[in-house]
């Protein structure tokens, strides 16, 4: 038997439930893919984590692989409350503190030298002052960022690679989810007893900024990332495209 045989057997345990089958090897898997990246690219690996449902999933895997793997979010200043709570209520559980990635501008600079509202105007620009500068220097010294985004969830992202050369950061981008289907996600969230931002049982299954344009609720049956940028083309804020 081949090593990865002899592996799932053992994870299996003797197991004959298809479905608890598929979730074993599916996050086996994945595990597999995080001990590589970490392996080959530790200390010059970091997982970006907006606290979304994708990302606490990771912070669950990445603190079975590797504790002092530098975790961040970009901190916008514009986050739910929630999104923040989802953030302590993780450090609690994991012991690991995600590094903030501030704005060079604070809420309040930003509106002094852009207006009220930027987003509303300008979500483009925006996004590129609180999010994308501080995620180029949070990219500056690694070699491989890990990131939550899956091929399910745009048809900007249809085809997202497990491993890409992220040519606008350059760098490694790791996408260990990028197969998986939004049940998934939420069966590990469950099994694992992950904490989750609790926005997403009150319909919103992609969170970024608590701003009147950047995250809505979606209605059942809706594109999960219509409630993103409603009202705009935009369907992606310059991280991933
Ligand atoms: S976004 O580009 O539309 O904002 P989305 O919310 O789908 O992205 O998240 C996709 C991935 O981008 C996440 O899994 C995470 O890796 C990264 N990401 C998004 N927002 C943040 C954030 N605020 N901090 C850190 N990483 C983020």
């Amino acid at each position: 038997m081949t090593q990865l045989a002899t592996f799932l057997k053992a994870q299996t345990n003797g197991q004959k439930d298809p479905a608890i089958l598929h979730r074993t090897f599916e996050a086996e898997q994945t595990l597999a893919i995080l001990r590589w990246a970490v392996e080959r690219y530790f200390p010059k690996i970091t997982l970006a984590c907006s606290f979304g449902a994708e990302d606490v999933v990771l912070f669950d895997m990445i603190s079975r692989v590797n504790k002092k793997v530098r975790v961040f979010y970009l901190d916008t200043q514009l986050h739910f409350k929630e999104t923040l709570e989802t953030r302590d209520r993780l450090v609690e559980r994991y012991g690991i503190t995600p590094v903030a990635m501030k704005p060079k501008l604070t809420a309040e600079q930003q509106v002094e030298e852009h207006g009220e509202a930027l987003w509303e105007r300008n979500p483009t620009l925006c996004c590129n002052l609180r999010k994308v500068e501080p995620l180029t220097r949070a990219l500056a010294e690694q070699d491989a960022w890990i990131t939550g985004i899956r091929r399910q969830q745009a048809p900007t992202r249809a085809n997202t690679a497990l491993v890409e050369n992220d040519e606008k950061f350059g760098l490694i981008k790791i996408n260990p989810l990028a197969h998986w289907r939004d049940d998934d996600v939420w069966n590990y969230i469950r099994e694992h007893d992950v904490p989750y931002n609790p926005l997403h049982d009150r319909d919103y299954p992609s969170i970024g900024c608590n701003t009147s344009v950047c995250t809505r609720p979606v209605k059942p049956g809706e594109d999960p990332r219509s409630g993103r940028w409603a009202g705009f083309a935009k369907t992606e804020c310059g991280l991933h495209k």
